[in-house]
C-alpha cells in the first residue's frame, strides 16, 4: 500500500523537518516504495485513510508532530506510523517531564529548575543561579534543535536568555551548566547504534553548529573505552524504555570532566538530514542511510 512520508509541519523545526523528511521520501523511491509527501501545514490529514494510505512514515520534528498529537491522530485513523506511540511522543517532547521521570529511576541528569512565564520576577534571577551552582544552561521545555536556549552565568544574562526562550515556551527548563563533552546514542529497534561525540567551537552545540556550522566535529567512534561504551550503551537503553520510546530515536548525554554521564533529553524523530546524527552512527553500523529509513518503516509492518 501507500506509505504516507510526514514532514514540514508547523513547528519551529520546520526546516529540518523539511530537510529531513526529503532524505527519508527519497530513501524510500529509491527502493521502489510508492511513498508520497504530506505536510500537514498544507495538507488535510483526515483524507489519509480515504487516500489510501495504509501506513506513515513520522519526520514532523518539534511540536505538533513530535508530540503524540500527530500519533493520537493516526491511532484513530488506525493507522500504523513509525517510532514513539502517543505517551512516550508526549513525554519526550516535554525535557522537565522526561528529566523527572528519569530521576525517579535513579538515572543520572543534571539539576534543573522550572521557570514559568507568568510567575518569572526578574529580582529571583541572582538566587536561582546560585541554587544550579552559578551558570546555567536555559533551555525552551518543549522545543528542539537548540532553539531558544543560551548559557547564563549572570542574573542579566540570566533574565536575557529567558526573555528569548519565552518566545518559544511559556515553561523553560534551566539546568546546571556542565563542562565537558556531548555525546548522543541512537537507537534502532531497540539496540543502541555506536555513540558520537559532538565537538563544537560554539558555546555549545546550538542550531547554527547542527545544521550550518562547516567546523563541528563528529567522531565516531566516539573514542572511549568498551567498558565506558557499555555504561553509556546501557544507559540510553534504560533512559529509552524508561519514557516508554520504542523503534527508533536518540539519546542525548553530557560528560563531564570527572566523566559523570548526564542525561539530557530524548529524541523520539530525531533528525534525518545530511548533517544528521542517527545516519552518522547508523553508517558506522555499515547500515546506509537507504537501509536504515527501510528498517524504520518495517517497525510499521
Ligand atoms: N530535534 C532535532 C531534529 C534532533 O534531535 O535531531
Ligand atoms: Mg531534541
Amino acid at each position: 500500500g501507500k506509505v504516507a512520508v510526514l514532514f514540514g509541519g508547523n513547528s519551529a523545526e520546520r526546516e529540518v523537518s523539511l530537510s529531513s523528511g526529503k532524505a527519508v521520501l527519497n530513501a524510500l523511491l529509491r527502493q521502489g516504495i510508492d511513498a508520497h509527501a504530506i505536510d500537514p501545514k498544507h495538507d488535510d490529514l483526515s483524507k489519509l485513510k480515504a487516500s489510501g494510505f495504509d501506513r506513515a512514515f513520522i519526520v514532523l520534528h518539534g511540536r505538533g508532530g513530535e508530540d503524540g498529537t500527530i500519533q493520537g491522530f493516526l491511532d484513530t485513523l488506525q493507522i500504523p506510523y513509525t517510532g514513539s506511540d502517543v505517551s512516550s511522543s508526549a513525554i519526550g517532547m516535554d525535557k522537565a517531564k522526561t528529566k523527572q521521570i528519569w530521576q525517579s529511576c535513579g538515572l543520572p541528569t543534571a539539576a534543573y529548575q522550572i521557570i514559568v512565564k507568568e510567575n518569572f520576577e526578574p529580582a529571583q534571577a541572582k538566587d536561582i543561579l546560585s541554587a544550579l551552582s552559578g551558570t546555567v544552561m536555559v533551555k525552551p521545555v518543549h522545543e528542539g534543535s537548540s532553539l531558544g536556549m543560551a548559557k547564563a552565568e549572570t542574573p542579566e544574562q540570566l533574565i536575557t536568555a529567558l526573555e528569548d526562550a519565552f518566545k518559544f515556551d511559556k515553561k523553560v527548563l534551566l539546568e546546571s551548566w556542565i563542562t565537558g563533552d556531548e555525546f548522543t546514542v541512537s537507537m534502532l529497534n531497540g539496540k543502541a547504534l555506536p555513540a558520537i561525540s559532538m565537538k563544537t567551537t560554539h558555546t555549545f552545540y546550538d542550531y547554527q553548529a547542527k545544521y550550518q556550522s562547516t567546523d563541528t566535529q563528529y567522531l565516531c567512534p566516539c573514542g572511549l573505552d568498551d567498558q565506558q561504551l557499555t555504561e553509556l550503551n546501557q544507559l540510553a537503553e534504560e533512559a529509552f524504555m524508561a519514557v516508554g520510546c520504542s523503534g527508533w530515536g536518540r539519546v542525548d548525554f553530557m560528560r563531564d570532566q570527572q566523566h559523570n554521564w548526564y542525561l539530557l533529553e530524548v529524541n523520539t524523530v530525531p533528525g534525518m538530514t545530511e548533517t544528521s546524527l542517527v545516519p552518522k552512527a547508523s553508517k558506522q553500523a555499515g547500515i546506509s542511510f537507504d537501509q536504515l529509513v527501510l528498517r524504520i518503516l518495517e517497525q510499521t509492518l
